[in-house]
């Protein structure tokens, strides 16, 4: 039989920490959810000492999800194992995941802790968390760039204190793929306990190489878990791209030799979700999940692959959530159609609530547009407002007027906390005018630091989804609406930024 790839996602972690990225607790369930059909092995939920709502978020998806591992990771102190520790209690399995650098760079100028007091502080940590949890996590952290002698000295120790997983990160995505698994596999050798682990993989992507180092972390080091993140989300250049590894390892099983027990049908809703969320827009050409992934655009392709399709396809759309099912639903589609294409598409919402509120919506956006294309039904979904009724700010209405030569005008309705109001202003453009208008009442003193608009479904038809980035008193937050009005779909992200601005508290960065 083959040997089993553990596939570790920290989206909720490592990738929400990216500025702009962080998610209200109801979207971490969310999206928790997903990774729970996803069926991912271990789903690292948060940080839970770094602050309240982080707590918060982890002990909820730890009471919630039953089918996979739920971890929170923790710096190398009693105070964070216990948050962590009492976060996770609700858990059917839970993991501690401990950290403490072991570079010079960092032990020095960041820690400003020697050798000795790290390698004191790795071990006791372990033997604190290992009380707690059974399942304990460790990640000497800037592995890659630590010094050889000094980093097998601390995870001997750490194993021997009960550490039942080794993962050694790129922090900063300085690694090549064939040195770095050649420096698992040094680490597994040198290491006398070393089998008494699993070994785990965590690259940055700064080079463009967090996929390619994790796949020679497996190949060449040995390792048998990837840290990853949905769309690849994380810090400056993001995380390892979960989707790229698994459909690596599965696609290249004759080399790998590889099981996983990844449900890949979900992962295009879990990719969608995400990007919704946080407003990461997805690029065309991202493998696996782009638009164009399995767009044959010039004649010769298309040609090819209508005769045989492996001439040019290697991988099925449908194996990654793209529906084979090629009919457009439209107005005349009934509720049923709707909710076959949504289990086609691997989404599941939570409740049959949520299910009717969305197929008002598809009624809704079909009176308006004629033909809707999935792309359509999963921003439809994604759309924050499902689930989401109790927030302070929400869309009712809007109009505007723009003629050449004339300053626009818009007027909006809105309600605060369920009680309607409206605001009129002029702007540069409608839209700068509609966010005005909004800002009349809401008077939120935030700055914003980035507005995109992307056409879902590629056409002048389709409808514009649009991601607003705030930032206030340091906090940076992201809206994102869709709607076939740009402009409304405009004031629905700014409104929904607006949200999470008044809904969330600091938090303390892991690397930080
Ligand atoms: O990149 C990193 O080093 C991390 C650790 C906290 C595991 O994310
Ligand atoms: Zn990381």
């Amino acid at each position: 039989m083959a040997d089993k790839l553990i596939i570790f996602d920290t989206t909720l972690r490592d990738g929400e920490q990216s500025p702009g990225a962080s998610m209200t607790r109801d979207e971490k369930l969310r999206i928790a959810r997903q990774l729970e059909r996803l069926k991912v092995d271990v789903i690292e939920a948060g940080f839970a000492a770094s602050s309240n709502g982080d707590f918060e978020a982890v002990q909820l998806i730890a009471n919630s999800i039953k089918d996979s591992t739920i971890c929170s990771l923790s710096r190398a102190n009693d105070r964070d194992i216990s948050r962590a520790a009492e976060a996770l209690k609700g858990a059917k399995r839970a993991r501690i995941h401990t950290f403490i650098a072991t570079s010079a760079l960092h032990m020095e100028k960041k820690l400003r802790m020697t050798p000795d007091q790290v390698f004191e502080q790795a071990k006791q940590s372990v033997r604190f968390a290992r009380n707690l949890v059974e399942d304990i996590e460790f990640s000497p952290e800037d592995g890659y760039r630590s010094d050889m002698d000094f980093l097998c000295r601390v995870i001997e120790a750490v194993i021997a204190e009960g550490a039942t997983t080794i993962n050694v990160p790129d922090t900063v995505g300085y690694a090549i793929p064939e040195l770095y698994g050649t420096f698992i596999k040094t680490l597994r050798e040198r290491i006398p306990n070393s089998n008494k682990a699993i070994w785990s993989v965590h690259c940055h992507n700064d080079l463009g190489m967090a996929v390619a180092n994790s796949l020679a972390g497996v190949k060449i080091g040995g390792a048998r878990q990837v840290e990853c993140t949905i769309n690849g989300l994380g810090e400056r250049a993001g995380n390892c791209s979960l989707e790229e590894i698994v459909m690596a390892v599965k696609t290249r099983q004759d080399y790998f030799g590889l099981e996983m027990g990844i449900d890949t049908r979900h992962i295009l809703a879990a990719s969608r979700m995400v990007s919704q969320t946080t407003g990461f827009v997805v690029q065309p050409n991202k493998a696996v999940v782009g638009a164009n992934a399995f767009a044959h655009a010039s004649g010769i392709h298309q040609d090819g692959v209508l005769k045989a399709r492996d001439t040019y396809e290697i991988m099925r759309a449908e194996d990654v959530g793209w529906s084979a099912n090629k009919i457009v639903l439209g107005k005349l589609s009934g509720r049923n159609a709707f909710k076959q294409r949504l289990q086609e598409l691997g989404v599941q919402l939570e409740s049959e609530g949520d299910i009717n509120a969305a197929f008002t919506r598809f009624k809704e956006l079909a009176d308006r547009k004629s033909e809707i294309f999935d792309e359509d039904i999963l921003a439809l979904v994604s759309d924050e407002s499902i689930g989401h009724e109790n927030e302070k700010y929400g869309f009712v209405s809007l109009s505007q007027h723009s003629e050449t030569g004339e300053r626009p005008r818009a007027s909006i309705v809105f309600t605060v906390d369920g009680k309607e109001v409206s605001g009129s202003s002029e702007g540069n453009g409608p839209v700068d005018a509609s966010l005005k208008a909004i800002e009349v009442h809401a008077k939120s003193g935030a700055e914003m630091v980035l507005y995109s608009v992307n056409a879902i479904s590629g056409s002048t038809e389709s409808q514009g989804e649009v991601t607003v980035r705030l930032q206030n008193s340091g906090r940076v937050v992201n809206g994102v609406g869709a709607d076939p009005d740009i402009v409304v779909a405009s004031a629905k992200a700014y409104l929904s930024a607006l949200n999470k601005l008044c809904s969330k508290a600091d938090r303390v960065a892991a690397q930080g």
